[in-house]
């Protein structure tokens, strides 16, 4: 397996960033994930979008041209042999000794690509079954729109969630709307069968897979509503999922241990996901 590190191909084994790495040191760095199927980068224009809003937010240079990015995904996913998986792409403000102003004259910002192979079958039997989430209070910054490698509150959150038993946590705000999961956007289905996810410019990451539904459902004829939603409006919701470039769309089965509608995974998310992987390249 081969990690990409500022320009080199290196073992993953011996892959290395120095200890003043800024991204190390104050998580002074922006990261983004791509869905690799069928050895196809999808979405691979929306990421690399949003890994560019993410560094100007951030006041850091593209490492490399965008081209030569694209370059290095590609070869990443020729040289480790993936199909299906991920492809972790991470930036930093660079190496320099630890101050919290930026390095001045600035530094070269950091480079690491890593892919991960996942086995599509554990996802499908994920989706058949669906998942559950717990709800915890939002405790992030006001940026959470920046893809950036702080991830503190999210790791916690996560954590909280395995230890329940369910695999997602979604931060709620104190008036009790949904921001969004961990690591994923979330979603429900009304009865009346329209699909509404809170509006990306509100306190949320806006998600790639997210913009990508939300054009799938306008194509297939499905109302999607921008707007936020309660807890207890998922919990009585005719279906509620989630989606990340990791999981596509994923139907939640279970809110903080309360069922939601019978408890079986949704036929609008299960629909949207087979659609997803028809029109993912
Ligand atoms: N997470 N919200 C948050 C907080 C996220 O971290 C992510 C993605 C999403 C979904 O965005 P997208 O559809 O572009 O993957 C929403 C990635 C997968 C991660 O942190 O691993």
């Amino acid at each position: 397996r081969y990690a990409y590190v500022n320009g080199r191909y290196v073992r993953h084994t011996d892959a290395v960033v120095h200890i003043e790495d800024r991204g190390y040191q104050f998580a002074d760095g922006v990261y983004d994930v791509c869905e690799v199927a069928r050895g196809f980068i999808v979405d691979q224009t929306r990421h690399l979008d949003r890994l560019g809003r993410s560094l100007s937010e951030l006041r850091i240079d593209w490492p490399v041209h965008r081209n030569v990015l694209e370059l290095v995904l590609r070869e990443m996913v020729r040289r480790n042999r993936i199909t299906d998986g991920m492809i972790y792409i991470q930036v930093t403000r660079g190496v320099a000794p630890r101050d919290h102003v930026f390095p001045h004259p600035s530094t070269r910002p950091s480079l690491v690509v890593t892919v991960k192979r996942l086995d599509p079958a554990i996802g499908e039997e994920r989706a058949a079954e669906g998942i559950r989430v717990i709800t915890v209070p939002e405790n992030r910054w006001e940026r959470v729109d920046i893809k950036s490698t702080g991830l503190l509150p999210n790791v916690l959150a996560k954590q909280k969630a395995k230890e329940f038993g369910a695999s997602e946590a979604w931060f709620v705000d104190p008036d009790g709307t949904v921001k969004e999961g961990s690591s994923t956007n979330a979603w429900i289905v009304t009865w009346d069968g329209k699909l509404v996810t809170r509006p990306a410019d509100s306190g949320i990451l806006r998600g790639v897979t997210r913009t990508t539904l939300i054009e799938l459902a306008n194509k297939l004829g499905l109302e999607v509503e921008e707007r936020p939603f309660t807890v207890e409006e998922a919990k009585a919701a005719k279906e509620a999922f989630i989606t990340a470039a990791t999981t596509i769309v994923m139907p939640v089965v279970e809110i903080d241990d309360e069922p939601v509608a019978n408890g079986h995974p949704g036929t609008t998310a299960l629909a949207l996901r087979r659609e997803f992987f028809d029109i993912a390249e």
